[in-house]
């Protein structure tokens, strides 16, 4: 997967939507350098679940999802607050997913747990982006990691233009 955008969600905007970006990144950061570039388009704050209590979503108008892929997952404590979170904003809060993997064109199946999560929510998901992650994870670490360098300065252009059409697509109609 490279990104996709819901083309329904699609609006003319007219500013930035007040977005959140709620993620994990544990293993080389990788996640928090895509989430940062995300962030800077959209003049989002960033946080992490333990730092996101649910009543503080209260008043954005877009939500970004990101973690890096461990074992075929997202991270637990990602996964675990999106399975929390209340359906009270289901219908206000539009959602994207962005991950960083070692395997980032099986984006469809790393994803699906948190997609499943939010569709039994009602929540709405308006976008997903992947990309190459810096990988020493395991054996890995003998043969210098796979996907050195990334994600790189392409991979992080790509997370930019996703974030600006993601904007287009979060604007309130
Ligand atoms: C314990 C562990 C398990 C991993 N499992 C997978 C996996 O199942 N599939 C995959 O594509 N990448 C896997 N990776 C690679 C990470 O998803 C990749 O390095 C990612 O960019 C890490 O993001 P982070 O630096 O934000 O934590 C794994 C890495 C670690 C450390």
């Amino acid at each position: 997967m490279a990104s996709t955008i819901t083309p329904a969600a699609a609006s003319t905007p007219s500013s930035r939507p007040r977005a959140l970006l709620v993620y994990k990144s544990v293993h080389h950061q990788n996640t928090a350098k895509v989430a940062h570039e995300i962030a800077g388009v959209l003049g989002a704050e960033c946080a992490s679940p333990a730092e996101c209590p649910y009543a503080r979503l209260a008043g954005y108008e877009l939500l970004g999802i990101g973690s890096g892929v461990y074992y075929g997952r997202p991270h637990e404590e990602l996964l675990q607050w999106v399975r929390g979170l209340p359906d009270v904003y289901a219908r206000s809060l539009p959602v994207f997913i962005f991950t960083t993997s070692g395997l980032p064109f099986l984006a469809t199946f790393w994803h699906r747990p948190l997609k499943q999560a939010l569709a039994s929510k009602g929540y709405e998901v308006i976008g997903e982006f992947a990309c190459r992650g810096f990988d020493t994870w395991g054996p890995l670490w003998l043969s210098g990691g796979l996907n050195w360098r990334h994600p790189n300065e392409r991979d992080l252009e790509r997370a930019r233009e996703f974030a600006g059409r993601v904007a287009h697509a979060g604007i309130p109609t």
